[in-house]
């Protein structure tokens, strides 16, 4: 993703050939879509997903991104303490987390961490956009390691309580948080990476001081509140196990925001302003009123290709296409979601890379 080698330039090269008249679309697919009813109890909502999956790739998956992603000593940590964690991490994640893992037949410390293991090695791109009539716009790329994994076990799922889509969501199997999802008709939420180092000793004081995983937070955010407003207000208090840019965007002019967080509280925010020319904000996994790092620019490429779209063009079709420029689409990029909580019907993943 950082050293644009040969065939990365000759993908430039056909992208440019290909012009913008291309459907990027092209070299993507639908994920699953799957309900999940809150409704039912948290250990057995999510295992009428599972049975859709082989269970022997399942297990081989998850095994995988622990032992790569996890330290030993980490690992070891969580085996002795996971009966204290478990008292106190917050529900329903604790109990789906249980439900899913007895199902799979892996420890409960082992499903906790390949639920923190996320925290950590993510590359994102996340644009919130008002178009020239005030409708909001919000699209995301989640880059990570393990494609070959996480491509199969990306999935859309819809949250359901009583009878209704209460939130959707993107995520991937064996994974309770949400690094991207809408609540209808009223904000839609993303996260990206801002990675600080040293990464997993933070972390872990952090859980033992009962900050909160950042994938729960959006979804807690998404379940709970009422409106952008609050959302925001939430996403920017509440302490964190770790740092991250969470990117809003809601149903009225305006309504468009990067909180840039540190784990006890939000470092920056960094709003829409379409009335003084700033239709767009564009979050990677640098601080905005920074310089992005050559070596991994994806913020200039992505602004330039919104300029070049223009605001009155500005739709989720055309928002899609920005997300397919190289390199803020590049060979990490699992998954590409475009949003707009005001059509909520029209909340679209595509699974990117497929192979
Ligand atoms: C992207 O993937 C292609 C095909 O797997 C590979 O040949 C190429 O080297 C990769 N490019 C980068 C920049 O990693
Ligand atoms: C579950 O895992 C344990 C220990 O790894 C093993 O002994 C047991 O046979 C497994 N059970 C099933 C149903 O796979
Ligand atoms: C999910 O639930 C909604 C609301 O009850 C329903 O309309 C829809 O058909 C369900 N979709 C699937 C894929 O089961
Ligand atoms: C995008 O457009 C704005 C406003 O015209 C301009 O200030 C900015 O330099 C442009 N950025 C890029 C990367 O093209
Ligand atoms: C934007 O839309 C207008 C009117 O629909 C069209 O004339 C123009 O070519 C479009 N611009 C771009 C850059 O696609």
């Amino acid at each position: 993703m950082r050293a644009a080698g040969p065939s990365a330039r000759m993908a430039l090269a056909l992208l440019l050939l290909a012009g913008a008249g291309v459907s990027a679309a092209a070299s993507s697919s639908a994920p699953p879509l799957f309900n999940v009813s809150l409704d039912a109890a948290p250990e057995l909502r999510w295992l009428p997903v599972l049975q859709h999956f082989d269970r022997d790739f399942l297990r081989a998956s998850m095994a995988r991104i622990i032992g790569d992603t996890v330290p030993k000593w980490v690992l070891a940590l969580i085996r002795k303490a996971v009966w204290e964690l478990e008292l106190f991490l917050p529900q329903p994640f604790t109990d789906e987390i249980r439900g899913q893992c007895d199902a799979l037949n892996f420890t409960l410390a082992d499903c906790i961490l390949l639920n923190l293991a996320y925290e950590s090695t993510a590359f994102c791109t996340s644009i919130v956009a008002q178009d020239s009539k005030g409708n909001i716009y919000h699209g995301r790329n989640l880059d990570y390691s393990f494609g070959n994994f996480l491509r199969k076990l990306t999935v859309d799922v819809q949250f359901i309580k009583n009878g209704q889509v209460a939130f959707t969501g993107t995520t991937f199997i064996g994974y309770v948080g949400l690094w991207t999802g809408q609540s209808p008709h009223k904000f839609t939420v993303s996260g990206d990476e801002r990675d600080k180092g040293s990464w997993w000793e933070n972390m872990i004081a952090a859980l033992f001081q009962r900050h909160s995983p950042v994938s729960w937070l959006i979804r807690t955010t998404l379940s709970e509140s009422e409106n952008f407003e609050a959302a925001v207000y939430e996403l920017a208090k509440t302490p964190l196990m770790a740092d991250v840019y969470y990117i809003v965007g809601g149903t009225f002019p305006q309504e468009g925001v990067v909180i840039t967080r540190n784990r006890d509280g939000p470092a920056d925010i960094w709003p829409l302003d379409p009335l003084n020319g700033a239709w767009f904000r564009v979050e990677t996994n640098y601080d905005h009123w920074k310089p992005v790092p050559k070596r991994d620019d994806r913020r200039t490429p992505a602004i330039k290709a919104l300029n070049a779209t223009g605001q009155a063009n500005l739709s989720l079709e055309t928002l899609f296409q920005v997300l397919s420029v190289f390199p803020v689409y590049n060979n990490y990029t699992i998954y590409t979601t475009v949003m707009s909580a005001a059509s909520p019907d029209k909340y679209m993943t595509r699974i990117r890379n497929p192979s």
